[in-house]
């Protein structure tokens, strides 16, 4: 950290939270406010890396020379995120990407009708973005990194997500009512496929961020 030890790099960052329309004027939706993926993204550019921030749905002002992708659903994310790590030495998954979708996507309105009982939302799964990326690599020694937020048996469930999402590092945060979502601050550990362990006391997203840089950096191979 305070030196340029991404210079030469190019980084993608997710972050915010997919919304799934279920017609033209409502969405599925997560609470997400994008302030940690904007974190990261700040560092990175603080750090010399070239920055790609795919950004879904936040209401946050674009952090000073990092290239900006707005996407609004999963499947947008996706495709942002295959198309700009191409090139990439590393992807952090920070978006809280939905998991489901509705299966349609209503052409009008959905109009409530007197004494009719709502029809049911058919739900269909999205793809599991951060598992696709970490299975199949577009560089050899692309870092890949993706984010889990658990209210309990936090390390226990971090490391079994670890090991499904074939991921090299998740950051594990304990979430509840009132931590973490739209916070300034965030406390987390970053568990490492090689078996580390790195805890980060509470504090602002942005030292998160250079933990998380810090921990990318030194995976990183010394070449450009
Ligand atoms: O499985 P879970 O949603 O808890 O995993 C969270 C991590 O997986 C985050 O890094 C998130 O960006 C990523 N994810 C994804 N595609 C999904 C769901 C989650 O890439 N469909």
């Amino acid at each position: 950290a305070g030196v340029a030890d991404l210079a030469g790099r190019h980084v993608v960052v997710s972050a915010g939270g997919t919304r799934e329309p279920l017609d033209p004027v409502r969405f599925l939706g997560n609470r997400s406010s994008g302030r940690q993926g904007y974190a990261l993204a700040q560092v990175a550019a603080a750090r010399g890396a070239r920055v790609t921030l795919v950004s879904a749905n936040v209401s946050l002002p674009a952090p000073a020379g990092v290239d900006v992708v707005r996407v609004g659903t999963a499947l947008e994310l996706r495709e942002a995120v295959l198309n700009a790590r191409q090139d990439a030495d590393a992807v952090v998954m920070a978006a809280a990407v939905a998991d489901f979708r509705p299966a349609a996507m209503a052409a009008g309105k959905i109009k409530k009708k007197d004494g009719v009982e709502p029809a049911p939302v058919e739900l269909v799964r999205n793809p599991d973005i951060l598992a696709e990326i970490s299975a199949d690599r577009a560089r050899a020694g692309q870092v890949v990194v993706g984010f889990a937020a658990e209210t309990d048996e936090v390390l226990a469930n971090g490391r079994a997500k670890l090991a499904r999402k074939g991921c090299d590092l998740l950051v594990v945060n304990e979430v509840g009512v009132d931590k973490t979502f739209g916070s300034e601050h965030n406390e987390a550990v970053v568990l490492g496929a090689d078996g580390t362990e790195t805890p980060v006391p509470h504090g602002p997203k942005s030292a998160l961020a250079d933990v998380v840089w810090d921990l990318v950096a030194a995976r990183l191979g010394s070449e450009t």
